[in-house]
């Protein structure tokens, strides 16, 4: 079959609609959202329940096919399960936090909404994505309505507020990037992910970025002006110190190390025998590049992380010459990162001794399995997306057309094993939402590019990108605006 007549196969269509239909759970006979999972074969735990990140990609098909409703019922509800005055116990969720998830619970013929900020899932992860995705969401949500009504209401305004208040809080750290827990994120599990990972300084530029539109001056002076101050840190920030390509790699390699004060070079204290860079050699295509997993003191992640990467170039966080040198890795490095499944969540997984230290011998997460390099139907979302962005459609259309000959007849798997994505997941679910949702938005951003402006940013200005790295940077990298 040709790409072409792949893209346009309406059997699995029908059937992820028709999935995705049976999803939707309602609270007061309104749609609010949908389950992580519709599957009566295994047992629930709490696959039962609307998660804020799963149904991001479920929102943005809605709003494309004008079903606002579902969208702005969800808007409201989570809205409410914000913990809006300061906590004074410390087990229990921040002001201004968002849920990780939320279940309709029945009691006598009454409903009400029950929140999970994480007491509930496995080892009390802090979700500190879903405020992120919430204000991006909000923002789609206005665009695609074009009515700003909402997101001016009191309630939003008071609940953008209270999320940009969290982020932007003094704390301990002194760099632009949020400081946050492991597993924080869509790997909700230890994955040597805590400190500055990619995943969430993505989301946080696009949050602010988002808060920025919505946010009226008048009354919320300070936060508009902290935020004005952080973007273009930020933004510098992870364009300088993420950036990883066989010139960067090669600088890094002849780093000196134990250098102090203001003339440093090696900023954060890289010591080059704590990289793969042997691996990376034969792995770094010419023209390709990434940004790292993450950067802190001592530290460089170097592992590929998929939704940082690709949410980069959809954000425009990216410089666009990055964004074509992600694309170009992706496409050279097609076996490893897309395979036999898009995509993999991160690349190479963690092995051995590393696999046991870090993830703390999580048996979920062996290599080649789940979050440590497993491959996630929904990511292909993101990969249409960035296609889209940086003209490289070819790359969406195969994916597509690969994912499409399985998904469907393979009932929708949360996520697939080995290399290449070849295994359906250990203990993945079947009728996974986001699954389908991510195969559906694939094909809808393809067919029509313009939706891309649902979760795509215009470039910052670049006087306060340079103005920015002035303060910071003291190197000189052609990866600068
Ligand atoms: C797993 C995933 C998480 C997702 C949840 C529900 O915990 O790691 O990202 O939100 O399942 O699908």
């Amino acid at each position: 079959m040709q790409v072409n007549e792949l893209l346009t196969d309406k059997t699995t269509e029908e059937a992820a609609w028709t999935a995705l239909e049976r999803s939707i759970i309602y609270y007061q006979g309104r749609p609010v959202g949908t389950l992580a999972a519709y599957d009566v074969t295994t047992e629930a735990l709490n696959y039962d329940q609307c998660f804020i990140r799963d149904f991001v990609s479920a929102a943005l098909i809605f709003l494309i096919k004008g079903r606002t409703d579902i969208v702005r019922n969800f808007l409201e509800e989570t809205l409410k399960l914000q913990p809006k005055e300061r906590q004074l116990d410390a087990y229990k969720p921040g002001r201004g936090l968002i849920p990780a998830s939320f279940k309709v619970i029945s009691n006598n013929g009454e409903e009400y909404l029950e929140a999970d900020f994480g007491e509930h899932a496995i080892a009390r992860v802090t979700p500190v994505d879903s405020c992120l995705w919430w204000i991006i969401l909000l923002r789609a949500y206005v665009i695609a309505t074009k009515d700003f009504s909402l997101a001016y209401q009191p309630e939003f305004q008071n609940g953008i507020r209270l999320i940009m208040e969290i982020c932007l809080a003094n704390r301990f750290d002194m760099y632009p990037t949020l400081l946050v827990p492991d597993g924080a994120c869509m790997i909700d599990r230890r994955m040597g992910i805590y400190g500055h990972p990619l995943e969430l300084q993505v989301l946080f530029y696009a949050a602010l970025r988002a808060a920025r539109e919505m946010l009226i001056c008048q009354g919320n002076q300070d936060i508009v002006a902290a935020i004005d101050n952080r973007l273009p840190l930020l933004c510098g920030h992870i364009r300088q110190h993420y950036w990883i390509d066989i010139n960067r790699l090669n600088a890094i390699y002849r780093f000196k190390s134990e250098e102090y004060g203001k003339t440093a070079v090696n900023l954060f204290n890289i010591y080059v025998d704590s990289l793969p860079y042997y691996e990376l050699d034969k792995w770094l295509p010419r023209k390709g590049g990434y940004l790292a997993g993450n950067v802190g003191p001592s530290q460089l992640d170097t592992r590929f992380f998929t939704l940082g990467n690709l949410m980069a170039v959809i954000s425009d966080l990216a410089t666009e010459e990055q964004s074509q040198a992600i694309m170009t890795l992706i496409e050279e490095r097609w076996d490893d990162l897309v395979g036999d499944m898009p995509m993999k969540i991160c690349f190479p997984a963690l092995e051995d001794e590393e696999y046991r230290i870090v993830t703390g011998c999580d048996p979920k997460n062996i290599p080649w399995s789940y979050h440590n390099a497993g491959s996630w139907p929904v990511l292909m979302w993101m990969l249409a997306a960035a296609s889209v962005k940086t003209k490289r459609t070819n790359l969406a259309a195969e994916a597509i057309g690969i994912a499409q000959a399985r998904l469907g007849e393979d009932e929708w798997p949360e996520y697939y094993d080995g290399k290449k994505g070849r295994l359906i997941g250990k203990q993945a679910r079947k009728y996974q939402t986001w699954s389908i949702t991510g195969y559906l938005l694939a094909k809808e951003l393809m067919a029509n590019p313009s939706y891309l402006r649902l979760v795509s940013f215009d470039e910052l200005p670049p006087e306060a990108v340079s103005r920015a790295c002035e303060f910071e940077i003291r190197s000189v990298d052609p990866y600068i605006a």
